[in-house]
C-alpha cells in the first residue's frame, strides 16, 4: 500500500500489518503509556475475575504485548492469543512465554469456528475498530459466546467521534509525531495514516457500548484514561449474563 493509501479489506490490513510487525515493538515503546494503559486493561480484567489460573482471550494480541500484561496481571493464566497477521504472531511466538501461552492465526470473525471457549476473559486491545463496521455486531456477539456466564470482556479502544477537541488532538498527534516517527524508524507510515483515519471513522464510544448490550452483554462501563489520550482512549468492560434466559443462548449451548 502506497504511503497514506487506504485499507478497506481485512486482509489487506492483515498485510499492511505483516509488513509493519519487524518496527512495531519499537514504535510502541516510543508512545508514552502504551505499556501503561495495557497493564491497566489487563487489571480491569484481572480485578473483575475470582480464579487465580483463569483461561483468557486475547484478541488481536498482535506481537503480544496485550498478552504480556495478562500475564503480569495473571501469572497463572492460560493464554490463547488470536491474530490475523501472521508477521505480528511471529514476532509474538519468538518471545518466551510460560506454559499456557500459544497462538492462533485467525481472524476475529472466524471465532466461532475455533471453539476456544468457554473462557474466564477476553482481553480485545485495539482491535474492534480494525474490524470493519459490518462485523463488529457479530464479533462482539461471538465474544460473548466465547465466554462461560459471568465471564468479562475488556475492550481498550480509541475513539474521538463526537469530541472535537479530542479528534483536533488525535489528528495533531498524529500528523505532526506519530506517522513522521514511523517514517524515520522506518515503521511502514502506511499503517498509521490506516491508525489515524481508523481512529477519526470508529464508533462513537456510546455506539460501542451500545453494540455490547445489543450482543447481550450487562454491566457494561467506560472508563477513560488520563493524560493527553484522556477522551481518546477508552477502556470497556462489559459480562456475559449468568443465567441464560437473561440472554440469547448462544450456538450449540
Ligand atoms: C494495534 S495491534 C494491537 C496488538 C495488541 N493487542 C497490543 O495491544 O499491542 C492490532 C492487532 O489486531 C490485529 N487485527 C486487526 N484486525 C483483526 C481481525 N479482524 N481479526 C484478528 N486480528 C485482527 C492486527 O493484525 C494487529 O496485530
Amino acid at each position: 500500500m502506497p504511503y497514506g493509501g487506504r485499507v478497506d479489506t481485512e486482509p489487506e490490513l492483515a498485510d499492511e500489518f505483516d509488513r509493519a510487525a519487524g518496527r512495531y515493538d519499537l514504535l510502541t515503546a516510543l508512545n508514552p503509556g502504551y505499556h501503561r494503559h495495557l497493564a491497566e486493561a489487563a487489571s480491569a480484567l484481572a480485578d473483575r475475575l475470582d480464579r487465580d489460573a483463569p483461561c483468557l482471550l486475547d484478541l488481536g494480541c498482535g506481537s503480544g504485548s496485550s498478552t504480556a500484561a495478562l500475564l503480569r496481571a495473571l501469572p497463572g493464566a492460560s493464554v490463547v492469543g488470536v491474530d490475523a497477521s501472521v508477521g505480528m504472531l511471529a514476532r509474538a511466538a519468538g518471545k518466551a512465554w510460560p506454559d499456557g501461552v500459544r497462538f492462533v492465526q485467525a481472524s476475529a470473525e472466524a471465532l466461532p469456528e475455533l471453539r476456544l471457549g468457554p473462557v474466564d476473559g477476553i482481553l480485545a486491545a485495539y482491535l474492534f475498530r480494525n474490524v470493519p463496521d459490518r462485523d463488529r455486531d457479530r464479533v462482539a456477539r461471538s465474544a460473548l459466546c466465547q465466554l462461560r456466564p459471568g465471564g468479562w470482556l475488556v475492550v481498550q479502544e480509541y475513539s474521538v467521534a463526537g469530541r472535537r477537541l479530542a479528534g483536533l488532538v488525535w489528528t495533531l498527534v498524529c500528523w505532526l509525531v506519530v506517522i513522521p516517527l514511523a517514517a524515520l524508524v522506518g515503521g511502514h507510515p502506511g499503517l498509521y495514516v490506516y491508525l489515524w483515519r481508523s481512529v477519526r471513522d470508529f464508533d462513537a464510544t456510546e455506539r460501542f457500548a451500545r453494540r455490547l448490550a445489543e450482543a447481550g452483554f450487562v454491566d457494561i462501563a467506560r472508563q477513560d484514561v488520563q493524560g493527553w489520550q484522556r477522551g481518546i482512549l477508552h477502556t470497556f468492560r462489559a459480562r456475559r449474563p449468568y443465567a441464560p434466559e437473561e440472554s440469547r443462548p448462544c450456538p450449540a449451548e
